[in-house]
């Protein structure tokens, strides 16, 4: 058995060419709402300085490159979605990098800004991650973090579920020809949900305040952390 970081690293790898369009259409576009909406709850400051962990192919980095943001660098593990962030964007030639969250070989307070969309999930060590975003963010610096989460509406939780359980997997699995990718997501949402307190880890790492939000009847969540 593969530890984690080997199996997401791989997973991710594998499915790089068919993650933006798995993406869009498994989320019925809804995603693209989600990065614009956490990037405004962060206020972000056109003069940041701005980490993109777990950048992937880039969307929240491309997003966030619409607030006039001007300095932008991209951290993934996965060469592979480096390699299509590159392509889908000519100004992050060169800035983007192949970092492992838990271990940022950055100095200390060199960024303004650390943005996480869908990534925290996956992280194979958050606590470390976080105490790597602290060591590497300037005071008053903030994370943001965009993650699913499980809907409070009992209602609205069976259909999520039906649709994650049952329907999700099965477009994933065709498209993806992946087979672990679309099964991993909801075992992995819904152990996430039950077992992770994001606000708790970022006081835990030091961070000073912490706020959380619910977007679309709670289906995902974004926690903007400040040092
Ligand atoms: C679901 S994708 C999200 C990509 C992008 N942020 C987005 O919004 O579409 C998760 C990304 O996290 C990366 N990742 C997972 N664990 C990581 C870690 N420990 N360090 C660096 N990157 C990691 C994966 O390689 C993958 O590209």
């Amino acid at each position: 058995m593969q530890d984690k970081k080997t199996q997401v690293k791989q997973m991710f790898d594998a499915i790089a060419y068919r993650y933006d369009f798995l993406n869009h259409v498994l989320s019925a576009g809804v995603d693209v709402y989600w990065r614009k909406k956490a990037l405004k709850l962060t206020k972000l400051n056109k003069d940041a300085v701005l980490l993109d962990v777990a950048c992937g192919t880039g969307d929240f980095a491309i997003e966030a490159k619409k607030f006039g943001v001007e300095n932008i660098f991209g951290a993934d593990f996965s060469l592979n979605m480096l390699r299509l962030f590159n392509k889908k964007s000519d100004w992050i030639v060169g800035r983007d990098f192949q970092m492992v969250a838990e271990k940022l070989p950055l100095k200390v307070a060199t960024v303004t800004n650390i943005t996480v969309a869908f990534g925290v999930r996956n992280f194979y060590n958050i606590p470390e991650a976080f105490s790597s975003f602290h060591f590497a963010l300037k005071e008053k610096g903030k994370v943001t973090v965009l993650e699913f989460s499980m809907p409070t509406s009992p209602l609205i939780k069976i259909f999520y579920q039906m649709y994650f359980k049952f329907i999700l997997p099965v477009i994933g699995r065709i498209i993806s020809k992946d087979k672990r990718a679309y099964t991993y997501l909801p075992d992995s949402v819904e152990e996430f949900d039950k077992s992770i307190d994001l606000v708790k880890l970022f006081y835990n790492a030091g961070f000073k305040t912490v706020k959380r939000y619910n977007l679309t009847f709670g289906l995902v969540q974004v926690v903007i952390a400040e040092k």
